[in-house]
């Protein structure tokens, strides 16, 4: 059996199956990222794909899906044969039949050993069925000389209760060391390097807190609306869709304590930590801290756009949230009192995602010139897509006899810094799950402490009197969401 080298680290052959194999998570994110790892020669010899789903799709349909995903067919069209299609109804034992045949087929022909990586990337509601399914056929035993591992993407359940049962149905067929639940956020580089930031400097830790901080700002915006998954967009929201996960990782990364050891133990614990100390404000308060919005026709790069209850699959009149922007507190030593404000939506003017971490203003100003009082706080930005790029906003003297100061930026862009090639999150995380190294992935606590904090925000939400506000496309949210952080004082950075 070959051995995989990527730099340090090595896994052995294996096979991928993925559930949810004619879906659009499968053809816009894993079979690129598959495709990507064996052209960049990451991926053993003895790797085999089996995608199963619902539709007619045969070998020959799935394999040009996977043609269709690779952007060097050459390296593809030489491996092809080894991808595998079965038609089968999730729900049914014979589609499982079908899989441990075909998988007996492959290891015995291929000697790919008897590691399987499952890739649940079907809807949420077949989550549970397909897991207590692959128990009941054999297929999530572990032994010792190969692995069985299974990949399960989010949103991993729908509340705290939901995810609860759903950890303890997983947990019947596997154990919870073999269940990797994805967010692709964490595969991100700019992502892990928060925590290179904070913990390999000294000189950030120090001001790292409610002594230096005034408040922290995290926005997720995206200028796409919800495209063709407006079906699955009116049951989630923004709130389901962005701040329960992927927002919440960032704030857990951003503020947390440092880690004793870069393991997956030791940085899950203390993201649990954080998110355990998020304070949970009451519900009947939760509309003074939170603005939710949805977009309206408009404009976005010179084209119109139409309005969310215009797109397919959502109803005329619906009221799913696709903006959110939010107040939020962190009750411990470091942060008590220090605003944590967040926003996400879609549909909005521009791509970007970044954390600003805003400073006190300097106590005493000994400057006459009257530029120096509208100068702005310092503000350390963290630009994580899509330009990746750290910046120090600081104040300097504007050349000339006058001591004018203005604002001004110290730049780091990865891209003109390092020559090494950015994985693509799914190609990271992928090679993870193949390599056993749960770091990047959530543990079963770390998701429900994330829906605890989001619940009472879903219960608020529900009112049909809580305000929906609209926005038209190509702009920053609602005005409402501005007016939040103007009632403190605050404003957001300009994204
Ligand atoms: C997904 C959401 O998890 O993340 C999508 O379901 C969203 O609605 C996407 O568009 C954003 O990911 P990225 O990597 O483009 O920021």
């Amino acid at each position: 059996m070959s051995i995989y080298v990527n730099s340090k680290k090595r896994t052995t052959g294996a096979t991928l199956i993925i559930f949810g194999a004619s879906g659009d998570l499968t053809s816009r994110k894993i079979l690129p990222a598959v495709a990507s790892l064996l052209d960049q020669d990451q991926l053993p010899n003895e790797f085999s794909v089996i995608g199963v789903a619902r539709s007619p799709l045969g070998n020959d349909g799935f394999r040009n899906l996977v043609r269709e995903s690779a952007t060097n067919i050459e390296s593809i069209q030489t491996f092809i044969d080894n991808f595998h299609y079965i038609q089968g109804d999730y729900a049914a034992i014979s589609t499982y039949q079908s899989l441990v045949a075909l998988l007996d087929s492959i290891e015995r022909t291929r000697e790919t050993g008897k590691s399987r990586l499952f890739y649940l990337a079907t809807v949420p509601d077949l989550f549970s069925t397909i897991t207590s399914l692959l128990g009941q056929s054999g297929l999530s035993r572990n032994d010792t000389s190969s692995f069985t591992r299974i990949i399960i993407e989010k949103p991993f359940g729908a509340d705290a209760a939901s995810a609860r049962s759903l950890n303890s149905e997983m947990h019947r067929s596997f154990s919870e060391e073999q269940i990797y639940r994805i967010d692709h956020y964490l595969g991100k580089e700019t992502v892990q390097n928060l925590l290179a930031l904070r913990f390999s400097n000294a000189v950030f830790e120090p001001i790292w807190n409610r002594n230096y901080v005034n408040n922290v700002q995290i926005t997720v915006a995206e200028h796409i609306g919800v495209g063709h998954r407006g079906g699955f967009y009116e049951s989630a929201g923004a709130l389901k869709d962005i701040v329960q996960n992927h927002m919440l990782q960032v704030l857990s990364l951003v503020l947390m304590e440092a880690p004793a050891l870069m393991t997956a133990e030791s940085i899950q614990n203390e993201k649990v930590k954080l998110l355990s100390a998020v304070e949970i404000p009451p519900i009947p308060d939760i509309v003074n801290r939170a603005v939710r919005g949805q977009y309206v026709a408009g404009v976005i790069s010179s084209e119109e756009v139409k309005s969310y209850r215009q797109e397919r699959g959502v109803s005329p009149t619906s009221q799913t949230e696709t903006f959110v922007a939010m107040r939020l507190g962190v009750d411990n030593w470091r942060w008590a009192g220090i605003p944590i404000f967040i926003r996400t939506g879609k549909r909005m003017a521009k791509r970007e995602t970044q954390v600003v971490m805003e400073f006190n203003r300097a106590p005493h100003l000994p400057f006459t010139g009257g530029s120096a009082r509208q100068l702005g706080p310092n503000r350390l930005i963290l630009r994580i897509q899509p330009e990746e790029e750290i910046k120090l906003i600081f104040g300097a003297k504007v050349p000339g006899q006058d001591y004018n100061i203005r604002s001004v930026a110290m730049d780091f862009s990865y891209a003109d810094t390092f020559r090494e090639v950015s994985w693509d999150a799914y190609e990271r995380l992928l090679l993870d799950a193949l390599l056993g190294d749960r770091t990047l992935f959530l543990r079963s606590d770390e998701v429900i402490k994330a829906w605890e904090i989001v619940d009472p925000i879903q219960h608020a939400f529900a009112d049909p009197n809580f305000p929906l506000h609209h926005y038209a496309a190509g702009t920053y949210g609602p005005k409402e969401s501005s007016r939040l952080l103007g009632a403190s004082g605050h404003y957001w950075n300009n994204i």
